[in-house]
């Protein structure tokens, strides 16, 4: 058994025990070091790698025993400039455009500092972290055109978000006696959604003990968007066999192809049979700060609960998941208890207007709305909509090269930012399975990072361009880096 005790640290009770430096001016110039350096790094990131895999040192150097006796923040921060960073999974990067994850910022990662020097904790209480807070509770209600009725939550992200809303959906058809009694079988409550719906959709659905079987898959058109005519046929199936329809969820960009359902006719749908309106907005949903992108969006105003994330297209660095609720008596409904530990008060540290942990699942919160407010505030909306813009213009451009291509094929009609496409080399008889390599080899090259995907059936490359430094010149890349390749594995086919 590790003795703690050993080399007398905690021998003498009457030692100091403070974690706080002894000398605080070399402290603040090792801090000042390691700023900088992350600027550098951040400066100098198009000349660097996407990616590199980590060597067997540094994966090593993460494999050591439990510290007992402290290392010096210099040594430390030495490890994780020499062996942490330069091996990082690449988001940051203008030539990364796998899966869907944004960029962040600088201004972000100074907030995120701040934060973590305050060490807010806001599940509750009476301090001005929860204003800034709800701060971004009463600009997200603005930004998607929701009432003054309007909640809204941080999480860790849209899967946390949307297991949160089939919670409220549930408690809302079901009453707050649910949260006791549980959700009884026999009441066979069923929910839909496209077959194109996020894998977290399903998760959500065993998670809140309902069961996947109980989430109906709709088919989809062949723009990628729910078949809002099918939806309806199954729900009025549904009803006639006893079942309990209480939960649509639309999609504002599906993962994989980026479609964008239609949420008016949606809510249409749900209004007709009486169900909760959700909308997983993780990869679209801040389309709408783009005047250009904005109509396609056109009936989120009406949802009553939509999850996003400010840490995809609003670049607030990881994680700023958020959930939006048309009437935030429906998260009380969902989550509020009492407790003695967390009994309130009129006034001190223990009052405040509304605690967040009544209106989610987590107590301990850290203040992921310090790096949002900063992101809002510094850059401002319009700058964000501009680069969401931007980033959709590029994914047009892509498509289009694509289409001119003779030896490339676009496997999905492009919606948002989202490119899913194949070489198929010249007489457009490859095996698919080159994409797969052109993939993996494209990230050993270290220059772009599209990710694999399969549409119909088929492996695709797919290219997310979520981040704001990206440039045509890395779609250039993207562009002629599958073509090199595609052409090479083409000959060793022959
Ligand atoms: C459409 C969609 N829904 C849900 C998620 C899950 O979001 P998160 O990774 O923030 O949990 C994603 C992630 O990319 C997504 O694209």
């Amino acid at each position: 058994m590790l003795s703690l005790q050993s080399g007398g640290l905690l021998e003498d009770a009457t030692q100091q025990t403070t974690l706080d430096p002894a000398d605080w001016q070399a402290l603040r110039r090792q801090g000042h070091r390691m700023l900088d350096d992350m600027l550098d790094y951040l400066e100098g990131l198009p000349q660097k790698p996407v990616w590199q895999p980590a060597p067997s040192s540094a994966r090593a150097l993460f494999d050591a025993p439990l510290p007992v006796e402290p290392t010096s923040l210099a040594d430390a921060h030495a490890i994780f400039r020499d062996q942490v960073l330069p091996y990082g999974s690449g988001n940051i990067h203008p030539g990364f455009m796998g899966w869907v994850q944004g960029g962040g910022t600088v201004n972000g990662m100074l907030a995120e500092m701040l934060a973590a020097g305050l060490n807010a904790n806001l599940g509750g209480r009476d301090h001005m972290p929860i204003e800034v807070e709800r701060q971004i509770v009463r600009w997200t209600r603005q930004i998607f055109s929701f009432p003054e009725t309007a909640g809204g939550i941080f999480l860790t992200g849209t899967s946390q978000a949307n297991f949160v809303a089939v919670l409220l959906a549930r408690t809302r058809k079901l009453g707050a006696t649910v949260r006791a009694q549980g959700v009884s079988s026999e009441r066979k409550l069923v929910a839909y959604a496209s077959s194109e719906v996020h894998g977290c959709v399903p998760r959500a659905f065993e998670m809140a003990g309902i069961g996947t079987e109980q989430l109906r898959r709709i088919p989809v058109n062949s723009r990628g968007q729910i078949d809002v005519d099918a939806l309806d046929r199954q729900i009025i199936r549904d009803k006639a066999d006893g079942c309990t329809p209480f939960l649509v969820i639309g999609s504002a960009g599906t993962v994989n192809t980026g479609a964008v359902d239609d949420l008016a006719a949606l809510r249409r749908i749900a209004d007709g049979h009486d169900l909760h309106f959700h909308v997983d907005g993780a990869l679209g949903a801040l389309g709408v700060l783009s005047n250009d992108l904005a109509p396609l969006f056109g009936g989120i105003e009406s949802a009553d609960s939509l999850a996003f994330d400010f840490h995809k297209w609003g670049q607030v660095p990881y994680d700023a998941g958020f959930l939006l609720v048309r009437d935030s008596a429906w998260q009380l409904q969902t989550f509020a208890s009492d407790a003695a530990y967390l009994t309130r008060a009129a006034t001190g540290l223990a009052g405040g207007e509304w605690w967040p942990c009544d209106y989610g699942p987590d107590l301990s919160r850290g203040f992921r709305a310090l790096k949002t407010w900063f992101t809002l505030k510094t850059y401002g909306v319009k700058a964000l909509g501009d680069s969401i813009g931007a980033n959709c213009a590029l994914a047009r451009g892509l498509a289009e090269r694509i289409e001119r291509e003779p030896t490339l094929r676009l496997l999905a009609p492009v919606a948002l930012n989202v490119v899913c496409f194949g070489y198929v080399g010249s007489a457009g008889d490859v095996p698919a399975e080159i994409n797969s390599r052109i993939v993996e080899q494209l990230h050993a090259e270290g220059r772009v990072a599209p990710s694999l995907t399969i549409v119909n059936g088929r492996p695709a490359i797919r290219a997310a361009i979520v981040n704001h430094r990206t440039q045509q010149t890395d779609i250039d890349a993207l562009v002629d880096g599958v073509l090199k390749l595609g052409s090479q594995q083409d000959l060793l086919q022959c």
